[in-house]
């Protein structure tokens, strides 16, 4: 059976600039199948890292509803809404986001630490040596390269065993030859354990292998939003 973990509903962002309304997002309504790997795809401004902070609760929609795993998370407080975040979802920044005070190990720890997790050291210690950065533990964030901080990024980003994992031009940041690494890492994560993938990227390559793309043009959806 089917089951759609994450739908938004007329979904609308205006941001007020001086005088002016800027209206960032308008009228989005999509559905995502849990399991689905989905490429949100669109040129610089077209309105992805919006959506996708949204859909993720990181931010408020100025209208509109977003439902994650059944539960309409924009009617919840930010008290509420925090640990149905960290319990449902992961989230994989371009700029990786690390904490700088944290070394690697107490990076990918932080989300199950945050929940009280006893297994949080064990679960972290074991996302590392999958990611092959077990002798990195150690390292603060600006003591690890490009890619080895997006390793660690969605090591934190799977402590919890999200549903739901949002990336956010995870590769932006990196050469080639990491760019493929961090994809097929998240691509594995995502077949392993049927985890839902939104991603936002404007790489074509990547954008091939996804499920379904859904395009954003000036803060609209260029194709239905409907599960394919
Ligand atoms: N905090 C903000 N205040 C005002 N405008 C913003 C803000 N954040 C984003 N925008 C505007 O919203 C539009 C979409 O931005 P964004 O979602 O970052 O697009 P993308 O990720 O596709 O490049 C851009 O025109 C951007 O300038
Ligand atoms: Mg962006």
């Amino acid at each position: 059976m089917r089951e759609v973990i994450l739908e938004a509903n007329e979904l609308s962002k205006t941001y007020t600039i001086g005088e002016r309304q800027e209206s960032v997002l308008e009228a989005v309504s999509l559905q995502v199948e849990a399991g689905e790997f989905v490429v949100i795809s669109g040129t610089s401004g077209s309105g992805k890292t919006t959506l996708l902070s949204i859909l993720s609760g990181l931010d408020r929609p100025s209208s509109g509803r977003v439902t994650m795993a059944g539960r309409d998370i924009t009617e919840l407080s930010e008290d509420e809404l925090a640990p149905v975040r960290n319990e449902l979802t992961g989230f994989v920044f371009q700029a990786f986001h690390l904490v700088p005070s944290l070394n690697a190990l107490e990076n990918v720890m932080f989300p199950a630490e945050l929940k009280r997790d006893p297994a949080a050291k064990d679960k972290a210690s074991t996302l590392l040596q999958k990611v092959g950065l077990w002798h990195r533990r150690h390292n603060y964030p600006q003591q690890l390269s490009g890619g080895e901080k997006q390793r660690v990024a969605i090591c934190r980003a799977l402590i919890n065993t999200p549903k739901i994992i949002f990336a956010d031009e995870p590769t932006g940041n990196l050469d080639s030859e990491n760019s493929r690494s961090i994809i097929e890492l998240l691509l594995e994560l995502h077949r392993e354990h049927n985890t839902t993938l939104v991603m936002a990227t404007h790489s074509g390559e990547v954008a091939a292998q996804a499920d379904r793309i859904i395009q954003l043009h000036d803060g609209r959806l260029q194709n239905g939003g409907g599960v394919g």
